[in-house]
């Protein structure tokens, strides 16, 4: 098992990517805090882990909040004793992505990822060490869509992630983020509503000629996570099917 004996924090576990990589952190042994602000959705996750034979814990934590994050972190250090990774996934509710709010987008994406960061590196600097993954998007890194607030909240997790690399490299915590294409998760409900098709419109944008799925994200995840990444920090790992490397090609 890949992670034996580690604690794990993920933020927005409870659906959709978070949740399988909280799955998936618990399958390599991890002991996992379960954070998100829905309740049925973080006990459910729990649930699955723990039926699956692994150990979690539910914190009902807004990462949004400076206060709610040390909290997150300090209940699963009096829990497991210690924390070794975390994930910083959680984001804001698809209708304020949609509708650019601003606030919203960068509380929780952008300050969200600061807050918990912060939170937990002294108690990886005691440890000796540890690795944080932040969840960015391609949004980061190319105009999709008029989804401005969270492109630049996505930009700035990316930005945040080279600076604090650089600066916690000497504390041996490694902080490397990930680039996710478009993945099937619950975000995209509200856009099928309005458009039936829009996942297989976009699909052949993707070079691979897919979409991608929630373990997509968990295994590039627990690749960052583990010890196998021990020479990765500051990376920006895109995991997109190739939608940015270009589909664009020559009609001959
Ligand atoms: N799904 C995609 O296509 C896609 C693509 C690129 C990047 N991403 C990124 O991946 C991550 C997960 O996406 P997803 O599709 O699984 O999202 P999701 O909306 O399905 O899950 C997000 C979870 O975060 C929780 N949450 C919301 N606000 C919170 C807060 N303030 N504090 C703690 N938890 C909070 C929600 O309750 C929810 O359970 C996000 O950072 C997202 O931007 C997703």
């Amino acid at each position: 098992m890949r992670l034996n004996g580690k604690i794990a924090i993920v933020t927005g576990a409870g659906r959709g990517i978070g949740r399988a990589i909280a799955l998936q952190f618990a399958e390599e042994g991890a002991k996992v805090g379960v954070d998100d602000v829905n309740d049925a959705l973080g006990t459910e996750t729990v649930a699955a882990i723990t039926d699956a034979g692994g150990e979690a814990l539910f914190i009902n934590a807004d990462v949004s909040d400076a206060a709610d994050a040390e909290r997150l972190v300090t209940r699963t250090v009096e829990t497991y004793g210690t924390v070794n990774i975390l994930v910083n996934n959680a984001i804001c509710s698809t209708a304020d992505v949609l509708n650019n709010n601003w606030e919203a987008n960068l509380a929780v994406a952008l300050q969200g990822t600061s807050h918990c960061s912060n939170a937990v590196i002294p108690v990886m600097q005691a440890a000796g060490g540890g690795s944080i993954v932040n969840i960015a998007s391609v949004n980061g890194l190319i105009g999709l869509q008029a989804i401005h607030a969270y492109s630049a909240a996505k930009g700035g997790v990316i930005a945040l992630t080279r600076s604090m690399a650089v600066a916690h490299g000497k504390d041996n915590i490694r902080i490397n983020c990930i680039c996710p294409g478009t993945i099937q998760t619950e975000v995209w409900e509200p856009m099928i509503e309005r458009n039936p098709q829009i996942l297989d419109e976009i699909t052949p944008w993707y070079p691979l000629g897919r979409i991608g799925q929630p373990m997509d994200i968990a295994n590039a995840a627990l690749f960052l996570a583990s010890d196998e990444a021990s020479f990765a920090t500051g990376a920006v790992f895109v995991i997109d099917g190739g939608l940015t490397a270009g589909n664009h090609q020559f009609p001959i």
